[in-house]
């Protein structure tokens, strides 16, 4: 029988996590990649791989099509932004990943917010929308000292600037709100929500819906929540599917603001939601609130939740695709998963570059490679997160004992954050939560 074909696009650590839980399916896919590097991690388990821009969305459907892929998955947000999606459908190409006016969700801040208010879903804190000076001063002080300002647009994580953390007072932020008026840029403003944040990442196939286990990530890049943020410097998940901070009740609301996301989407634009959907949630005081919403799969997120992923990943990509992920098997096995990146020495702001890495001392873990290349047969980081390692253990502290022992036999001018998944880290969340809800 003619072996499928699926087509991935996208080359970093996270797409090294989706490529593996591909090839792993019992139905034996071909993988097909098209890439913005070569990942030598991705290159061992492709049976094709192109690189070029992965935003050209006439470069890619034409590959996909000259290929013949069967079925497509969009790895980052940045090709779903430029309409990469669209253009594989329109080819006749399947794809996981929304097009380019539901991808809003991520790409527009203002979108996301007039869609939780207008339909129904909740979940916002007080907010406006603005593309000038006009009333942002009058809104600030109405905030006070809890304001958030979110630009629109994909902007590496750069857009968004939190009271307190990136702006110390309201002319510091009237002046970041007059960079963003002057460059044409539109932005929402926001009150602060105080709490500890989680992800719940769903696959979507338009009415249904499949949950992931909740996540937590790590955006600073020193032990304690210190430093300047990053995309993530490692993650975990608890062996019941949940966080040791949250309730049953929280996980169940993130569920379903999944899910009313879906169905909003659907009304909203007569289109149904076909991808990853990733809820950023903050637990409250006040329950769970929506921080954000992204379009495609975290990272490192992904890393813990596709290690875990039991099922046949083609399976529920295709479930994806026709809207019947009601009808499969999709589990994860019952186990703790602790994700720690390696990062160069200087990351995020003034990384090293260039230089020789040796993972091979490395075992009893799963490793993903990020921002890496083969130069003289060798590994080299580029710079940039350079390599997952992910463990799963009974409980977080065993995964995170593992995790820990392996990251620290990669050699190289790298560093990782120690805490991640330790149980000094796991008390502060408990207590802090405890603290909020008044307990
Ligand atoms: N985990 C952060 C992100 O993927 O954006």
């Amino acid at each position: 029988m003619k072996k499928k074909k699926i087509l991935l696009v996208g080359s970093g650590a996270r797409e090294h996590a989706i490529a593996c839980a591909i090839v792993r399916s019992p139905q034996q896919p071909e993988l097909l990649v098209f890439a913005s590097s070569i990942n030598p991690g991705i290159k061992d388990l492709a049976s094709e791989m192109h690189v070029g821009d992965i935003t050209d969305k006439e470069a890619v459907a034409n590959w996909g099509k000259d290929t013949q892929a069967d079925l497509a998955i969009v790895g980052p947000e940045a090709p779903l932004e430029t309409a990469v999606a669209d253009a594989l459908w329109e080819v006749g190409i399947p794809v996981v990943g929304p097009k380019q006016e539901l991808a809003q969700l991520e790409t527009s801040k203002a979108f996301t917010r007039d869609l939780l208010t207008n339909y129904g879903v909740g979940g916002s804190p007080k907010y406006k929308c603005f593309d000038s000076m006009d009333g942002v001063e009058a809104f600030l002080q109405e905030l006070g000292e809890l304001y958030v300002i979110k630009a629109n647009g994909l902007m590496g994580g750069k857009g968004v600037k939190v009271a307190g953390d990136h702006l110390h007072s309201h002319s510091e932020a009237l002046e970041y709100c007059q960079e963003l008026v002057d460059v044409g840029a539109e932005f929402v403003i926001e009150e602060k929500m105080i709490g500890v944040e989680f992800s719940l990442i769903s696959m979507c196939g338009g009415k249904t819906l499949m949950h992931f286990p909740a996540v937590q990530d790590h955006k600073r890049a020193y032990e304690g929540d210190k430093g300047p943020n990053t995309g993530g410097m490692g993650s975990y998940s608890d062996a019941d599917h949940s966080l040791p901070f949250l309730s049953a009740d929280d996980v169940n609301a993130a569920r379903e603001f999944n899910e009313k996301v879906a169905a909003a989407l659907i009304e909203k634009t007569g289109q149904p939601y076909k991808g990853v959907l990733y809820g950023g949630f903050m637990a409250t005081a006040k329950g769970v609130m929506i921080v954000e919403y992204n379009a495609r799969f975290g990272d490192p997120e992904c890393l813990n939740l596709l290690t875990l992923l039991e099922s046949d990943f083609v399976e529920i990509l295709e479930a994806v695709v026709a809207d019947a992920l009601d009808g499969i098997e999709a589990a994860c096995q019952p186990f703790a998963s602790v994700c720690k990146y390696a990062v160069p020495e200087g990351y995020p702001d003034k990384p090293l570059k260039g230089f020789n890495l040796d993972m091979s001392g490395v075992q009893g873990v799963s490793t993903y490679l990020g921002a890496v290349d083969v130069k003289d047969g060798k590994l080299v980081g580029t710079g940039s997160r350079t390599i997952a390692v992910v463990a799963l253990g009974s409980d977080i502290k065993s995964a995170e004992a593992q995790a820990e022992s392996q990251i620290l036999k990669l050699k190289g001018p790298l560093f990782h954050r120690k805490d991640i998944g330790t149980e000094e880290l796991l008390d502060q969340r408990i207590q802090t939560m405890a603290t909020i809800r008044g307990n």
